[in-house]
């Protein structure tokens, strides 16, 4: 089987937590990488890093000024956007921030992407586009209604749309991913899951290694088998994954979007029994009252994935996917 040859790829917010697991996978398959971060959501540890792995260039800049990405895009074939803002409660307090950085700092790089001639448009968005989805829709095609909850998905459905009118010469192409929930780390520790608090699984981890007291479950009565909130893990080097193979199954003109998910769900307390299981003892667990806006369960349907880009994740079981975190925190 031939390989498909190397490509440039233009990296935006490559210096966070998906778009440095990206870049990871895409030296490792051989690409050219050049990174786009402000570095105002990442510290600059993951650009140290992956250069111990292959040549990187890294501009620090914000991708939505054109004079900053004209150069870069002058050489990229390919542009991966995973540069945004991505916390829900932020975008509830800043919603024009969210606005302006999610929505109109992807539509200047798309129009710089064409003028300049790139052929390959891939746009990180998530499954927070689909709001609280009913039982009727789960597990959540690509199809399901559109509902975002809070002005972060909002700005997701809004950035998808500004792809999809996107009319450019042949070939161009777009491709839009929606991520479930992402979790791990790099398995060969080059790459750490970044400190955030608001992430379950960060939280969790901490009450594992003792930096905090214990760690809260946020609503126990839900209409799931456990009561816990359910949702779909995928391994962010699954996700990763799932950009190579985007990037090279795209066809001339295409534009499509697909669901990236385990495609099965995973509920809180199964978080805390594989943290249990991986770290070697129990953790203290408070159980608190629901958070206003959580939803209930979502889990994707990936057939499209599965069936388009024949991509299926390599890690399935949460507590393989775990362990990659608890590793790379202690690398
Ligand atoms: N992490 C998840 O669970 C998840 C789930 C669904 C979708 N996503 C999407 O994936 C993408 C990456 O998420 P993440 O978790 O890696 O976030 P992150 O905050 O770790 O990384 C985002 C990076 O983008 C940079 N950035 C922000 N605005 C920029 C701009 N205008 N120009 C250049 N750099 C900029 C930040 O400095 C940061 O390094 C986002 O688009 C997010 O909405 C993430």
């Amino acid at each position: 089987m031939s390989l498909p040859p190397p490509q440039c790829v233009l990296v935006t917010g490559g210096a966070g937590y998906v778009g440095s697991h990206a870049a990871l996978e895409l030296l490792r398959a051989g690409h050219q990488v050049i990174i786009v971060d402000t570095l105002e959501r990442s510290s600059g540890e993951a650009i140290e890093r992956l250069r111990r792995i292959g040549d990187i260039e890294f501009i620090q800049g914000d991708c939505g000024d054109p004079e900053i990405v004209a150069q870069p895009l002058s050489r990229a074939d390919t542009v991966m956007h995973f540069a945004a803002y991505a916390r829900v409660e932020e975008s509830i307090e800043c919603p024009e921030r969210y606005q302006h950085n999610n929505v109109e700092v992807t539509r200047s790089l798309l129009k710089s992407a064409i003028k300049a001639g790139v052929s390959r448009f891939i746009f990180s968005s998530t499954c927070a586009v689909y709001g609280s989805p009913g039982p009727e829709h789960l597990p959540v095609t690509e199809n399901a209604p559109m509902d975002p909850q809070n002005p972060y998905g909002d700005t997701k459905v809004q950035a998808e749309a500004v792809l999809a009118a996107a009319s450019a010469p042949h070939p161009f192409a777009t491709g839009v991913l929606r991520y479930f929930n992402v979790i791990g780390a790099d398995a060969d520790g080059a790459l750490a899951e970044p400190v955030v608090e608001a992430r379950l699984l960060c939280a969790c981890l901490q009450a594992a290694r003792g930096e905090r007291d214990h760690f809260t479950i946020n609503g126990t009565d839900y209409d799931t088998p456990d009561g816990t909130a359910v949702r779909d893990f995928v391994h962010v080097t699954d996700i990763a994954g799932a950009h190579g193979s985007l990037m090279t199954a795209l066809e001339d003109g295409q534009h499509l979007v697909c669901n990236v998910g385990c495609g099965h769900g995973t509920s809180v307390r199964d978080i805390v029994q594989a943290v249990e299981a991986v770290c070697g003892h129990p953790i203290s667990v408070v159980e608190g009252p629901r958070r206003p806006g959580d939803i209930p369960a979502t889990w994707a349907d990936t057939t499209r994935i599965r069936e388009t880009l024949n991509w299926s994740p390599r890690y399935d079981d949460i507590a393989a996917m775990v362990s990659t975190s608890w590793n790379a925190d202690r690398a």
